[in-house]
């Protein structure tokens, strides 16, 4: 069956959809030998051969998602320039798995993987509003009013942050530190950093706890498991392979 160019490369687990596309611009994709950098041409991965950066694209039918308590100090880059530890280098999988969304190299916590890009393009698109809830431990005593601004919605650089849940979990007066529970929609880069660091607070540690309703409560910080049918569907997606 005949699929866009890019479809099928997010769908093998290459990147997501709009990096593939970015990929083909750079002409980075041959199809049949050939390198092939207009956006929208259909392929048929029955007849036509696929390379990508030179490697073949193998058809990878089986997908894959995976819940990892990432420890902090790893990237989720999957080309990786700095010689930097990669998220991927804990998934001891002989399969080619891309990071839905990011987490900053000093945040830890719930990183759903994939293969799937149809998954990756679902869940990351702003209009799906997938909750997150962060844990953050700030330097200092965070006001009432200082709560307020953050679940009002913040302005950080050039943009407001929409309403976000804010819950005090922690006041340590002696130590003047302040732990906060923040439960936000939106994906902005290092987006709860900045609402910290707007209402002038620093952020002394940062873990995602849950994705929607998907914790890593339970899974050791570094370690990996798959995501169950029940938790997949949680987030409002129907892999394709059920929809056939
Ligand atoms: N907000 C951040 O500041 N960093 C992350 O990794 C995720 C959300």
């Amino acid at each position: 069956m005949e699929e866009r160019l890019q479809k099928y490369l997010a769908n093998q687990g290459i990147a997501s959809r709009r990096k593939c596309e970015e990929y083909i611009l750079q002409g980075k994709v041959k199809v049949n030998g050939n390198v092939q950098k207009t956006l929208g041409v259909k392929i048929n991965p029955e007849v036509d051969n696929i390379e990508f950066e030179g490697k073949q694209v193998m058809a990878n039918t089986q997908k894959v998602y995976i819940l990892l308590n990432k420890p902090i100090g790893y990237v989720t880059t999957v080309k990786e320039q700095f010689h930097r530890d990669k998220v991927t280098d804990l998934i001891n999988l002989p399969i080619k798995l891309v990071p839905v969304g990011r987490l900053d190299m000093y945040t830890s916590g719930a990183l759903i993987l994939t293969n799937d890009g149809d998954f990756v393009y679902y869940i990351t698109h702003p209009k799906h509003e997938v909750e997150k809830t962060y844990t953050v431990t700030l330097k200092g005593i965070v006001t009432a009013e200082e709560k307020e601004k953050l679940e009002k919605g913040i302005k950080i650089e050039d943009y407001t942050t929409k309403p976000a849940q804010v819950k005090i979990l922690k006041i340590d007066e002696e130590k003047q530190i302040s732990r906060l529970a923040i439960t936000i929609h939106e994906g902005k880069n290092r987006q709860v950093r900045k609402m910290c660091e707007a209402i002038h607070k620093k952020v002394l540690a940062l873990h995602r706890a849950k994705i929607q309703n998907i914790s890593v409560k339970n899974l050791k910080i570094g370690t990996w498991r798959y995501l169950t049918q029940k938790e997949i569907q949680s987030l409002g997606y129907t892999p394709l392979q059920d929809k056939k």
